[in-house]
């Protein structure tokens, strides 16, 4: 029973078969790979959570001014977190993600929890992007004079303690019960999942635009709101210390999500031992300095305290008298998560597809449109499961399940790093993680360190998500997995490709 739970994908099964992943062509170098790494990263963490993360919330501590101490702690961890990423992504160059990679190293069971895990960051995160997308197309919306009213762009489960005065009073009534619901958030998915399933190629030249759009709002954003800063702002600087300042970091890990994306173009690099850690490292670091910038000029030109609002970067230029200005950040911002969101959209659904094709999900998540070739009952499938609750949810529970997911997959990858070393130590790895078990040992401190900052309801509901998660396995994927069908020997065979 244990051998069956632990039994391993061989690396040379997972890695590309010629004929449908193959022979793509190495031509990304790290201008390329850091571009990449930028456009996954910089979305609705930065344009959203920065705000509550600042002011704290209900369930959380706000970090104050100090929030620019959560995004360096947080940049530091996804600095270790992302060496990991490399060496799994360099060995075992498909999609999948983390997925495929500990299959490979750390057996059945744990992979079928990361492809689960994975929904949180991929599914979950959009539903918080598509939340934050809502909010900022309302502010845009709003720079025109056009209202959009309350109920129909508003959660429904949002704790009536909080919502807008006259929210309930002023909405349609359906058996006398008040229909509030967030229209726009919901919206944007089902438009993104026609898309998808049409199939869209994805443009080089696209992502270097959204790339340029998103840095230009950013910059432009730090080099205008710097003029508005007023100093007192920063006092007090840490208004809730060390816990407010981790727990701050715990939400704006949000904001660093997406770096993993460069580590699934591992075969697509020129020269991945070089470009890959570059690829990532460098998008870390641009980011980080301009995540710091943003919050340093967002908490200096308004109270720490008010910033608890869904679209924080355009609310503190419209306190500025930028009204105008706050309408363009707005717009930009749509464009710039709209691209996130179809990132994340697309990377959903080609794990579900992974999982199936090992037959852990039953097939008609593998299957393709006749005509389009895209897997289009699976990208339905996961955009009604974005859609609905991103009508449903507010954003800060969002982030938080995400957030504790993308986490925990972070340190099982790491966990990976040091078991593929003693048990397959002769496989070649065009990238080899510096200092193991050093740096993946600080990754996990790290990441687990953030998520005990995440709140005692994150974890909660993180424990009955992988609770669902093993009675599936045990119901289905376990009978019905691919490996268990055609291999009785639990263990992987010695490694013999190089
Ligand atoms: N880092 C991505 C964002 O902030 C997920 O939208």
């Amino acid at each position: 029973m244990l051998e069956n739970l632990l039994r391993r994908k061989p690396v040379d099964q997972a890695t590309p078969d010629g004929e449908e992943h193959g022979g793509l062509k190495r031509s990304l170098g790290p201008v390329d790979l850091t571009a990449l790494g930028i456009g996954a990263i910089i979305g609705a963490g930065i344009f959203s959570s920065t705000g509550s993360a600042a002011a704290g919330d209900a369930q959380h501590v706000g970090a104050g001014p100090a929030l620019i101490v959560s995004y360096l702690l947080v940049a530091v961890a996804c600095g270790f977190a992302a060496l990991c990423y490399a060496e799994l992504a360099s060995m075992i160059p498909v999609a999948g993600s983390a997925y495929t990679y500990s299959y490979v190293a750390l057996g059945e069971l744990v992979a079928w929890i990361i492809g689960w895990d994975l929904m949180l960051e991929y599914g979950v995160g959009n539903v918080a992007v598509a939340i934050s997308w809502g909010d900022y197309f309302k502010s845009f919306l709003a720079g025109f004079g056009v209202t959009i009213p309350e109920w129909m762009s508003t959660p429904s489960l949002i704790a009536r303690d909080h919502a807008p005065p006259g929210l309930f009073e002023h909405a349609p009534h359906l058996f006398g019960i008040p229909i509030v619901f967030n229209l726009p958030a919901a919206l944007i998915v089902v438009a993104l999942t026609v898309i998808l399933v049409v199939g869209v190629k994805e443009s080089v030249w696209l992502n270097s635009v959204m790339v340029a759009l998103k840095l230009v709002l950013v910059v432009g954003f730090i080099a205008v709101g710097a003029f508005y800063v007023m100093p007192t702002n920063w006092h007090p600087f840490a208004p809730n210390g060390f816990t407010g300042i981790m727990t701050g970091a715990s939400v704006v890990f949000f904001a660093y999500i997406g770096f993993d994306a460069v580590s699934t173009t591992a075969e697509e690099a020129r020269n991945p031992q070089r470009d890959m850690p570059i690829g990532m490292i460098a998008s870390l670091m641009i980011c980080t300095v301009l995540y710091v910038a943003v919050a340093a000029v967002l908490t200096g030109m308004v109270p720490f305290h008010d910033l608890a609002v869904g679209d924080p970067l355009a609310h503190a230029l419209q306190v500025a008298g930028l009204t105008k200005l706050a309408g363009v950040l707005s717009l930009g911002a749509v464009i710039a998560m709209t691209a996130v969101l179809l990132v994340f959209q697309l990377g959903q659904p080609r794990i579900f597809m992974s999982m199936a094709r090992d037959g852990l999900l039953p097939g008609v998540f593998a299957r393709l449109h006749p005509r389009f070739r895209t897997p289009h009952i699976n990208t339905i499938i996961c955009g009604v499961l974005v859609a609905i609750p991103s009508m449903l949810f507010e954003i800060g529970d969002a982030l938080d399940f995400t957030n504790i997911g993308t986490l925990f997959a972070f340190v099982l990858v790491s966990a990976g790093v040091i078991v593929l070393r003693r048990s397959d130590p002769n496989r070649q790895r065009p990238f080899r993680t510096p200092w193991v078990p050093l740096v993946p040992a600080a990754s996990i401190v790290c990441c687990v360190g953030l998520m005990a900052f995440l709140p005692g309801i994150t974890w909660l509901r993180f424990g009955g998500w992988l609770a669902i998660g093993f009675v599936i396995y045990f119901a289905y994927s376990r009978k019905h997995s691919r490996l268990a069908q055609s291999a009785p020997t639990p263990a992987a065979p010695p490694s013999t490709a190089h």
